[in-house]
């Protein structure tokens, strides 16, 4: 998982390429280069650091040339280092490669090129690439049957794009398991990992499958499969998303811009068509048994709609995290696979559909990302149009998915009987309301949120702690506050806290504690049994709850007061607050929020 881009141009590429690169850079960003072909061939620049910094140091900008590609790298074979970064060349430098994915016969191909003398210099998987490509046209090969046949060799997963000295206006380009798509611009061309590598400069493109390569100059491109060359027509896709959309409009982070286009993705899910809703809820109603499935933060969106199915459908609809799925779920035929991804292109979760497929099981995705695998392979696709989340920390995205997954749950329950059609539409109502009601809290209280956390960003260690559907929101709360904050905060059920974990609490440890109104009766007196439990073992809670009354109450060391809102939507409030509380803890100890350390925004390897 690492962003990889190429342009052709009749005029000078640098300027370009290096922009193109800084817009994957969410995809990657320990280290990165660019190889732009000059009439010495392909010229490589690439250093450790993030994109600006290597851009300066290297001097991107001075480069020059019409033919050249790009990588932001996320590291997995071999260390951070400057030869570990892309591109990598052959051993006479008339060849340069970018590749995202991982190759998983390297170690053979790589002692059978030793022994055939080529000279590796980097230890990544990735370098065998260009020295298979020189080792076939040593014996003869023209250069494109040379490409096809080295992505021929590799296994694994890849999306390779290469640049040659003996055909300087050709970009070759192939995929496997990993994405990539051409760009269609006037007199120039270009290929990326995703759309963000060239929104700024088109809007049509084509989206590769599996198996096939691409031959793209600044006039045109041909698209071929690998297996025997045979040509493939592919539509242009016009994508909807604009550069604008993809920059920080005067917001200091992305991370804080996507919190606060919510209200806008809440509308954009609401606005998905009933039709969609009700194809994804009679499939799960249908089915003999629906998982739930994604990972990470998309895990405990799945994860929430599973408590939604529940209470709004009366039906058990499990979600498994999609990285243990295949590990410790049964699926069989007559089953319905759910998947929900930012991305479409996450390795662990579209393993699953990859299975489900083989099994004969119907699948589904929730996914953002136009084009991606997962929204190609799935039976059905919902496309949450949430807009490019360029922060590596998704916030926005899981909201929406969360939405569309309570708008399944409530249609599923018309059809189980469990809601009656009139007390749907009250529902729907509720969630209508919320883009007015996340917007109003975000305006009004935001200022708070960043009070609490610049006096409790200092405690280093926490827990998150509720119940029912704010279990999983204490557990999408942790886990954003661990990767951008780099806070130790662990999500638990405020339940499971007094069979053990409850020897932790002592002065030091913050709980940080999702109380539902009292209105949720049975709800609110578990979660306060928590309350009162650490209290009595002289632990601190952090409150985040909607009760006036109980903001006087002495069990709270701090707390946050969120509005007032109905059960079905006051978990997403309190999700909201909890993104805005990990942000201003980033921000409080000065992280870099919208790149945290050692993370990518896709992760396409197992
Ligand atoms: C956390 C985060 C990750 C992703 C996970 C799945 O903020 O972004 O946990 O949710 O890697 O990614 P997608 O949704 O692209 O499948």
């Amino acid at each position: 998982m690492c962003g990889i881009s190429g342009i052709i141009s009749n005029a000078n590429i640098a300027k370009k390429l290096l922009d193109s690169i800084q817009n994957l850079e969410y995809r990657g960003y320990d280290s990165c280069g660019m190889a732009i072909l000059n009439s010495h061939g392909p010229i490589i620049r690439k250093n450790i650091g993030h994109v600006a910094d290597v851009a300066e140091k290297e001097l991107f900008l001075s480069m020059n040339g019409n033919t050249g590609i790009a990588h932001t790298r996320w590291a997995t074979h071999g260390g951070v280092t400057p030869v570990n970064a892309h591109p990598h060349a052959n051993c006479d430098g008339s060849i340069a490669v970018v590749h995202n994915g991982i190759i998983s016969n390297y170690v053979k191909l790589r002692e059978m090129l030793t022994k055939k003398r080529h000279t590796f210099l980097s230890e990544t998987d990735s370098e065998v690439i260009p020295h298979l490509i020189e080792e076939y046209r040593k014996g003869g090969m023209p250069l494109e049957s040379a490409f096809v046949a080295a992505l021929k060799d590799i296994e694994g997963s890849y999306a390779v794009a290469m640049v040659a000295y003996e055909k300087p206006w050709k970009i070759f380009c192939g995929k496997h398991e990993s994405p990539l798509i051409i760009g269609l611009g006037k007199n120039e061309n270009y290929i990326g990992s995703d759309f963000n590598a060239f929104i700024e400069f088109t809007k049509e493109a084509v989206v590769m499958d599996d198996g096939e390569y691409a031959i793209v100059s600044n006039e045109g491109y041909a698209v071929k499969k690998i297996v025997n060359g045979a040509p493939v027509l592919k539509k242009v896709m016009h994508v909807e998303w604009d550069a604008e959309m993809s920059k920080k409009g005067g917001f200091p982070h992305y991370m804080l811009k996507e919190i606060y286009e919510q209200p806008e993705t809440v509308k954009k899910a609401l606005s998905i068509s009933d039709a969609s809703i009700q194809m994804l809820a009679q499939n799960v109603v249908s089915a003999e048994r629906t998982y739930l499935t994604g990972v990470g933060t998309t895990f405990y969106a799945a994860q929430l709609g599973q408590y939604y199915f529940a209470s709004e459908a009366g039906i058990n609809v499990p979600a498994v995290s999609s990285d243990e799925f295949l590990e410790n779920s049964a699926m069989a035929k007559g089953d319905f696979v759910l998947a929900v991804s930012q991305s479409g292109e996450t390795y662990d979760t579209l393993r699953v559909l990859r299975e489900a497929k083989n099994r004969k099981i119907r699948t589904a995705a929730i996914v953002n990302v136009i084009g991606s695998t997962m929204a190609r392979l799935v039976d059905d696709v919902v496309m949450q149009g949430s807009g490019p989340e360029i922060c590596v920390i998704s916030t926005k995205a899981a909201l929406a998915q969360v939405i569309i997954l309570i708008r399944t749950a409530l249609e599923a329950g018309v059809i189980t009987g469990k809601l009656r059609v009139s007390e749907k539409k009250q529902k729907i109502k509720q969630l209508e309301a919320l883009p007015q009601q996340i917007s109003d809290f975000l305006n009004e209280h935001s200022g708070f949120v960043h009070n609490l956390a610049e006096r409790q960003a200092h405690h280093h260690n926490w827990l998150f702690l509720g119940r029912g559907k704010y279990y999983p929101i204490a557990l999408e709360a942790a886990l954003k506050v661990k990767e951008v904050a780099y806070l130790h905060a662990e999500g638990m059920p405020a339940g499971f806290l007094k069979h053990g974990t409850i020897a932790l609490i002592d002065d030091n440890l913050r709980s940080l504690v999702f109380i539902p109104s009292e209105k949720e009766e049975a709800l609110y007196k578990m979660t306060m049994s928590a309350v009162e439990e650490i209290n009595a073992r002289g632990g601190k809670v952090i409150g985040i709850h909607s009760s006036k009354t109980f903001a006087k109450s002495k069990l709270l060391a701090d707390q946050l007061l969120l509005p007032p809102a109905p059960p079905l939507v006051m978990p997403l409030m309190a999700l909201v607050a909890s993104q805005l509380f990990s942000y201003f803890l980033a921000t409080t100890l000065d992280r870099n929020v919208d790149k945290p350390r050692a993370l990518a925004k896709s992760v396409t390897v197992a």
